[in-house]
């Protein structure tokens, strides 16, 4: 046995997890203007809690959990998380929020898992960054969680494609559904295996179908058997988007492969990014808390996929604007300390400083400085320390100069970096 990491996990070193975590970065700055609080929930659950709410006929439920037996005497069965809804509604309700403070607005970031086929954009061990917002059924609230992407969207300088559609309520749903069983039980002899078995446990996903993509367009739309109003509040969401300047299409083939979602159901997705190239997803989820024993409070949220993020983000080759890059060359034991307290003083500025070795010579430590990137190197032997001054050398147009050590903070900064 290989000790190999398992098929569909990822090591990511260096620059990916860094383009990850600038995603993140950026998502949280964004709930600081939002006025989002976070939220940390557990990785494991109850298996319950996902059959539950993300449902028992979904693939993620059915197929795709990683789940196993505890230690305890009840031997209870956990999941590890493969979304995190579920988990956030559990904590609302197990918090007492649901009564004491049903209005929140809470994010989360952090790994899910599903034992999914890989690819290029999926994984078995993946990150979502969420947003769930708790005790607001108006229709601003559905445009407000839209116009918040379309903002991270527009920092990380991305073009994105907003699909939307709704999925009625509990009232006006099972008409759809009716309708959308006989339209299969017509079509039966040209549904895929997977839409027969969708044809009866569960209708909505035929519209999700990648193979019966014709039959699905031309299948019935939730759209058209919204009740009054399920159609108002569509249309007041399909109102505000335009006018906050989201650009948008309804896509009625929308449905979301998860249980709770209902009226408000949305996919953003990227165009370079091949066939997973839905980056962000969400719906609206009332009465999902009420069937995890909580109160009749609505809900909506949405998840991005993080790392699906990333590679739209390195598709468009951003360039994204970092620290300057500093390599810090000392050559023997005195010049040694004073660049150790130059380095400080410098990496305060803030600026990008690795103190190189100095215990290897002049030209390693220059070939150290090429690899690493750096933008300039400032190099201190005994006769700058002499001189309180040091060579500086940009390394991009290769020239070299001595400046004072008093005078090189404002050398180097703000200077140009790419
Ligand atoms: P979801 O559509 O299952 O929704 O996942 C949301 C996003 O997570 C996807 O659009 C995708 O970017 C990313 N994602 C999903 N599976 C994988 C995978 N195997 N590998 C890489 N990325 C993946 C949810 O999870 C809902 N909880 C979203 C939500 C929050 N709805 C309401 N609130």
């Amino acid at each position: 046995m290989e000790l190999t990491r398992l098929t569909g996990f990822q090591d990511l070193i260096g620059q990916p997890a860094r383009t990850l975590a600038y995603v993140e970065e950026r998502a949280r700055a964004l709930m600081e203007r939002y006025a989002v609080g976070e939220i940390r929930i557990p990785l494991l659950e109850r298996i319950e809690l996902y059959q539950r709410s993300t449902g028992e006929t979904s693939d993620i439920v059915s197929k795709q959990m990683y789940t196993f037996t505890d230690r305890d005497e009840a031997g209870t069965t956990l999941a590890l998380r493969p979304e995190g809804t579920p988990g956030v509604v559990r904590a609302y309700v197990e918090a007492g929020l649901d009564r004491s403070d049903p209005e929140q607005r809470l994010f989360y970031s952090g790994p899910m898992f599903r034992r999914e086929r890989p690819q290029k954009g999926r994984y078995r061990q993946f990150h979502q960054f969420g947003v769930e917002v708790f005790g607001r059924a108006d229709p601003a609230c559905d445009a407000e969680l839209l116009v918040m992407i379309d903002d991270l969207r527009r920092d990380l300088g991305l073009s994105f494609q907003f699909e939307i559609n709704s999925l009625g309520d509990a009232k006006c749903r099972p008409a759809f559904r009716a309708a959308l069983l006989d339209y299969g039980r017509a079509h039966y002899a040209e549904l895929c295996d997977d839409c027969h078995e969708r044809l009866e446990r569960n209708p909505l996903r035929m519209l999700d179908c990648k193979i019966d993509v014709k039959l699905a367009a031309a299948a019935p739309k939730s759209l058209d058997f919204l009740c009054p109003e399920c159609r108002q509040h569509f249309d007041t969401v399909v109102a505000l988007l335009s006018s906050a300047g989201v650009e948008f299409i309804i896509n009625p083939r929308i449905v979301r492969g998860l249980d709770y979602y209902m009226r408000t159901a949305f996919e953003v997705t990227s165009t370079n990014l091949g066939s997973q190239n839905a980056v962000v997803a969400g719906g609206r989820y009332d009465g999902l808390v009420e069937v995890l024993g909580g109160s009749d409070i609505p809900g909506i949220g949405f998840a991005i996929g993080m790392e699906r993020m990333a590679l739209a983000l390195e598709a468009a080759q951003k360039p994204r604007e970092g620290l300057v890059r500093v390599a810090l060359i000392a050559l023997g034991e005195p010049a040694a300390r004073r660049a150790t307290q130059l380095a400080r003083e410098l990496r305060g500025l803030p600026m990008q400083v690795e103190l190189l070795s100095t215990e290897r010579s002049l030209k390693s430590q220059l070939k150290r400085a090429d690899r690493i990137g750096a933008n300039y190197a400032v190099i201190i032997g005994a006769d700058e320390l002499a001189r309180d001054a040091a060579q500086l050398r940009d390394l991009g147009a290769s020239a070299q100069r001595e400046v004072r050590l008093t005078d090189l903070a404002a050398e180097l900064y703000p200077a140009r970096c790419d």
